[in-house]
């Protein structure tokens, strides 16, 4: 049995990079996959490549659609969540993933810089989930939310409007884990009415956010890669494994969680250090 059979899941940011391979491994699982995206060109044919993959999900023509979202708008955030919901007939998962960073040093970061990492990245991520709730406590065995955090917003890792934004995030989903947990809703022995809010914090991860600066930026995702227990930078398929699970009725009863999928570069330097004394 496919984990993701018969549910519908809205990936924001799934067109590109770890978005894409959450919605492709969510599509693979089962589940009807709504891609939500600014880039409509590259989500249409992230859906399409998928359509090819994957036979359609259950009540629904095909697997995956491409819907415009940009999580910066609300009106537009609240369009792509209606037009799911239209295609799919409900709502099981959300995977909120957009994330925006930039290299400006804290000290050039004016307001409005501010804004352009911490709008898309924080309250991007709550417009989004704010749009889905109604139909995520609908969900048939509790809906699920699963943010894409970082392990910016649990270390030091540079940028502050980012990490900042990312602890954030990693704050929010304990908080709304209590609010919507069937507790406070009152719905421990209902059979929906309730949802899990989850994060995922990864580490650097090999996507186009480091591949398109050329070698310099193939060089930091390497060195970056060398500060971990593993080794080696993460894959996009390695992220959305754990998006998955915590996505899944296997992690029914995980809520509140941040899990850093980050090949160990949070447990601190020791790795790095032993591995400079050996080599
Ligand atoms: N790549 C890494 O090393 C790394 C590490 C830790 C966390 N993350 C986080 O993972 C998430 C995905 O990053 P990625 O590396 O796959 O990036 P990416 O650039 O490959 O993909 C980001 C996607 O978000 C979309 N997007 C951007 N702004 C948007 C908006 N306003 N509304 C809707 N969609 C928008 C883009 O079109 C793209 O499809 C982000 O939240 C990022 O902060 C990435």
């Amino acid at each position: 049995m496919k984990r993701f059979e018969g549910r519908a899941a809205l990936i924001t940011g799934g067109a590109h990079g770890i978005g894409f391979a959450c919605t492709r491994r969510l599509a693979e699982e089962g589940a009807t996959v709504v891609i939500g995206d600014i880039d409509m060109d590259a989500a249409a044919d992230a859906a399409s490549a998928i359509n090819e993959l994957v036979a359609p999900g259950v009540g629904s023509d095909r697997a995956a659609y491409a819907v415009h979202c940009d999580v910066t708008e609300r009106g537009a955030v609240e369009r792509a969540v209606a037009e799911t919901v239209q295609r799919c007939e409900r709502l099981d998962v959300l995977v909120s993933n957009v994330g925006v960073a930039s290299g400006v040093p804290f000290a050039d970061t004016d307001d409005a810089e501010w804004e352009r990492q911490s709008d898309p990245t924080l309250s991007g991520s709550m417009r989004v989930i704010r749009a889905a709730l109604p139909h995520l406590l609908e969900a048939p065995g509790g809906g699920a939310v699963v943010a894409t955090a970082s392990v910016n917003g649990l270390i030091a890792c540079g940028g502050v409007a980012y990490s900042a934004a990312k602890a954030g995030v990693i704050n929010a989903m304990k908080n709304l884990a209590a609010e919507y947990g069937a507790n406070a809703r009152g719905t421990v022995d209902a059979a929906s009415g309730w949802v899990r809010f989850n994060a995922v914090a990864p580490g650097t991860t090999a996507t186009r956010v480091w591949t398109e600066r050329g070698a310099e930026g193939e060089r930091d995702m390497r060195e970056f890669g060398r500060l971990t227990a593993m080794g080696r930078p993460g894959t996009p398929d390695e992220i959305a494994a754990a998006v998955a699970f915590l996505a899944s009725h296997d992690a029914a009863w995980i809520t509140g969680v941040t899990l850093p999928v980050d090949g160990g570069l949070s447990v601190g330097p020791l790795a790095h250090i032993l591995a400079a004394d050996g080599n």
